[in-house]
């Protein structure tokens, strides 16, 4: 028995050493870490339990019988990160670069199976070249499995990925379909081909970074939504943001217990929105004074500044947040917010995560970038989500609410369950000026009688009543009680139940 421990000892040994002491020097050497020292910061100490870390690649092609690496280049398993099952994978990049050969990609796809039948999330944590160039087809049909399963578990559980490497080719679609891609500055990249590619095909010459580092996936393309400086920062975020979500869609989401009382009022929100109009103010201060000891994980922070979204959490409970940004093009919503936004919104909608919107929009974007590039479609996206979604939603109007843009943002029509505005809110079709341009055109050559019409026009729209009127809003409340007035609004809504038509699934704008 002795030897045959002292074998299983040395098989596990060797498995872990990975693609040997050099090839780890040379990923320490680039400010990287290991698959294995990823997982163990990632996972609750002592919690990671390994799977087939025997695994060995099947190719007899370019001589790849003579080199086989126990755990082919990627290691998987589950643990707990604090105190829930989560599922990962780890690509190795020193095992073959981290390339997905077909046992390679039987390991993830084994990993996913568990994470859906036992509806825990899955993170995929990424740092390969993607197919294995030697295996042709069988990898190419193995990266097909893994994205097959990435759409069935959508909306199910949790899909996180983490780009900590090269992330090029195949490997680039499976988090493309994941919920959320974070991505690591400096040492990331994600693209469909790589710079040789681009320059043979388009003559266009660019570097790794210029074409998929971290800046610009989070600032212009928006297909990562954060970036950090290391392997060890994201690593801990991810541990941050997991606590934020239900395992599955059928969980609920998780209670931290807190200090922090729903009967908390803060006077200062009482001077928060400026007395001119046009002055901005910085949205995420009210987000910070309403949220559960002001902890917000913000999505896409670098991207369609203004408008914020992220989770946080109301008397323990998490929630999603969506709000126009003054400070950012007076908070309008162009196709880049909308989008963002939208997909959000559905993400919370899948998982059953109340949201919580606020609302201070100057309308939609007008000109012809916005029009060409698609704003009617886009638009239409959060528009959709809104509409469809059937989780619990309370939406505090600060300021403005013009035109369209308040119907979409969550607003009673789209049912929205509870609407409070503060004094301050101005909701109507536009602002002041611009709506008797229109509606006293032949006056426009009489500045004074123009000057009297605006200021009869915000008298009659520039306020909350004629909504509230109407029982569009709920009720107008005072800014200092906004923390209270949405909790109270949460607790209430804590068993509502409300379903859509069967469909076998809608048809939201793409
Ligand atoms: C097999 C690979 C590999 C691959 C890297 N390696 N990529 N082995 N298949 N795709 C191996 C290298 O041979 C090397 O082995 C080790 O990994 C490290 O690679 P280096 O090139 O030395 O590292 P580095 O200079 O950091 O460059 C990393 C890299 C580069 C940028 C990822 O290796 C690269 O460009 N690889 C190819 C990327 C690519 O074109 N992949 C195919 C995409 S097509 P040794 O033994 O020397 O350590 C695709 C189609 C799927 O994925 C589509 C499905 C929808």
């Amino acid at each position: 028995m002795k030897a045959v421990i002292e074998e299983l000892e040395q098989r596990r040994a060797n498995a872990r050493l990975g693609g040997g002491q050099k090839r780890i020097d040379a990923q320490h050497t680039r400010g990287k870490l290991t698959a294995r020292e990823r997982i163990d910061l990632l996972m609750d100490e002592g919690s990671f339990e390994e799977y087939d870390m025997y695994v060995e690649h099947r190719c007899v092609e370019f001589g790849m019988e003579k080199t086989k690496i126990s755990g082919d280049g990627v290691v998987t398993g589950w643990g707990t990160i604090n105190g829930r099952t989560v599922y990962v994978f780890a690509k190795d990049f020193t095992v073959f670069g981290g390339s997905l050969s077909e046992t390679h990609a039987k390991k993830i796809t084994k990993i996913q199976d568990m994470a859906l039948k036992n509806r825990a999330p899955i993170v995929g944590l990424f740092d390969a070249g993607g197919a294995r160039i030697q295996e042709g087809v069988d990898a190419l049909g193995g990266y097909g499995e893994v994205f097959q399963r990435n759409v069935m578990a959508s909306g199910v559980i949790p899909q996180i990925s983490v780009i900590m490497g090269p992330c090029a080719g195949g490997d680039v679609y499976s988090p493309a379909m994941t919920d959320f891609i974070f991505m690591v500055r400096s040492t990331s990249y994600m693209f469909v081909t790589g710079p040789d590619v681009v320059k043979a095909v388009t003559n266009e010459t660019v570097t790794a970074e210029e074409l998929g580092g971290a800046k610009v996936h989070t600032s212009k393309s928006s297909v990562a939504d954060r970036a950090y400086e290391n392997d060890v920062e994201v690593l801990l975020q991810i541990r941050r943001l997991m606590d934020f979500l239900p395992s599955n869609n059928k969980a609920g989401v998780p209670v931290l217990p807190t200090r922090d009382s729903a009967d908390r009022l803060d006077y200062s929100l009482d001077t928060l929105v400026p007395d001119n109009a046009n002055t901005p103010y910085d949205m995420r201060e009210l987000i910070a004074k309403v949220s559960d000891e002001g902890d917000f994980f913000e999505i896409q922070d670098d991207f369609a500044k203004n408008i914020v979204i992220g989770f946080a959490r109301m008397e323990g409970h998490t929630v999603g947040v969506v709000a126009n940004q003054p400070m950012v093009l007076a908070g309008v919503l162009d196709s880049d917010a909308s989008r963002k936004a939208a997909r959000f919104v559905r993400f919370c909608d899948c998982f059953e995560i109340p949201i919580v919107t606020f609302v201070d929009v100057p309308g939609f974007l007008p000109g012809t970038a916005q029009e060409y590039g698609g704003l009617i479609k886009h638009g239409a996206k959060l528009l959709f989500a809104f509409a469809e979604a059937t989780v619990p939603k309370v939406t505090v109007i600060t300021r403005k609410a013009y035109g369209g843009a308040y119907d979409v943002m969550s607003s009673k029509h789209i049912r929205g369950d509870v609407n409070y505005a503060w004094p301050s809110a101005e909701i109507a079709v536009m602002g002041a000026k611009g709506a008797v341009e229109i509606i006293y055109r032949s006056e426009l050559g009489d500045p004074e009688k123009i000057a009297e019409r605006i200021k009869e026009y915000e008298r009659r729209f520039a306020n909350p009543f004629v909504a509230a009127e109407r029982g569009y809003i709920d009720e107008v409340i005072l800014p200092r009680n906004t923390r209270t007035r949405v909790c109270r609004a949460l607790n209430m809504l804590r068993n509502k139940t409300l379903e859509n038509p069967w469909k076998k699934h809608d048809n939201i704008p793409l």
